[in-house]
């Protein structure tokens, strides 16, 4: 670790790293139905699974893991693991009560780290409100032991039955088409909402994506919090993708100027203009080796999990074992790949990236885009 840099510090997804903490399946749970969520099993008619996650799923997806934290590890990162937590406890607060939680496999959905503060993202599912306790002594640590690192942790919402539309999940593709530009979605605009996974960091500018889990009034949370600190947020859409949750599937930034975007999902017209005008390069993630249908029964996301890597350095990536064609391109785009098997973390919401968060890599902030015109809140 560079001398006197502060224990927390990472500024963007490709630096060097140095500190990271990797997910635990220990004690999932399958994520119940609530108005944020409508799991089902993939190409079936059966119900979805309740409770917590068989031995065996757990113990498959832990092999991964560790396999992830060993590879790290060979590279000189420090890996830091969650607490231990009861996923299969109940949450009841005096706005909702909820059969379950959900799991620790995904830090990259709750905790995110801006420079050297650490923020703790609202979440946006009941089955997430208490997530971020698995990784708070860990916070208390970093706390305790430098005096530079900031903790912020941003306000809960409510999560009563008024935050959510719950008829978004009947409306028909027809409808969806008709108010792809609305970027409306299964959570109103009335209170703050966010969840970590749908910003990405690179260096002052940081994007969010309005989504599923991220509203309108939670970008402006950021912005009013992040900007008086030197960040510009700009806002970013996908109008094709029906169901955004989480950006590191669809826009991920691998090293300064080069971004892998999702083919079937474009940039809303116009918010490509940031990129392009600073000289960054927009380059499409091939088709994924499993479609849709073949992802994993309970996963519940797309088969874009494919483009969901993780940087170790500006020249070093690391991605899912099977993704040939993703590999072949990360090679001649000049990276060393490290593939893994990771498909078993699947259902637990995530792939690479979203099974880790990263608390130290080297570098300090710098500004990509030189060209850029950006209003700041008034
Ligand atoms: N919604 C994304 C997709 O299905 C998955 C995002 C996973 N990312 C995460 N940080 N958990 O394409």
């Amino acid at each position: 670790m560079q001398q006197n840099s502060v224990i927390v510090n990472s500024w963007n997804e490709w630096d060097p790293l140095r500190e990271m903490v990797v997910g635990s399946a220990d004690n999932a749970n399958f994520e119940p139905t609530e108005p944020g969520s409508k799991p089902a099993v993939r190409a079936s008619d059966e119900a979805f699974p309740t409770g917590p996650k068989s031995k065996e799923a757990i113990d498959l997806a832990n092999e991964e893991l560790q396999g992830l934290a060993d590879l790290l590890e060979s590279h000189g990162v420090t890996v830091r693991r969650p607490e231990p937590h009861d996923f299969s406890a109940p949450v009841r607060t005096p706005d909702f009560e909820v059969e379950n939680q959900y799991c620790a496999v995904c830090p990259r959905d709750v905790m995110i780290t801006m420079g050297n503060e650490i923020i703790e993202a609202t979440m946006s599912r009941r089955a997430r409100y208490f997530e971020y306790q698995p990784y708070r002594k860990l916070v208390y640590e970093y706390w305790n032991k430098d005096s530079r690192v900031e903790w912020t942790t941003a306000p809960k919402p409510s999560m009563a039955d008024g935050m959510y539309r719950e008829e978004f999940w009947e409306w028909p593709l027809e409808k969806r088409h008709e108010r792809m530009h609305d970027f409306e979605f299964c959570i109103n605009q009335d209170e703050v909402i966010f969840d970590a996974a749908d910003m990405s960091r690179l260096g002052r500018d940081i994007l969010v994506q309005e989504s599923m889990t991220t509203n309108r009034a939670g970008i402006h949370w950021l912005k009013r919090h992040l900007e008086p600190r030197g960040f510009r947020v700009h806002t970013v859409h996908f109008p094709l993708d029906f169901f955004p949750s989480h950006i590191d599937c669809t826009f991920v930034p691998l090293r300064p100027g080069l971004i892998l975007t999702n083919p079937d999902r474009p940039l809303r017209e116009g918010e490509e203009k940031m990129f392009l005008s600073n000289d960054w390069e927009l380059v499409d993630a091939p088709e994924p080796v499993l479609s849709n249908n073949e992802m994993p029964a309970y996963c519940q996301s797309s088969k874009w999990l494919s483009m969901n890597v993780l940087s170790i350095s500006p020249t070093k990536v690391i991605c899912e074992e099977q993704e040939k064609p993703l590999q072949d391109l990360l090679a001649k785009l000049d990276f060393e790949v490290y593939p893994i098997p990771f498909r078993h973390v699947f259902e637990y919401g995530g792939s690479l990236h979203c099974a880790t968060w990263d608390v130290h890599r080297e570098g300090t902030r710098e500004d990509y885009f030189p060209n850029l015109q950006y209003t700041p809140l008034p």
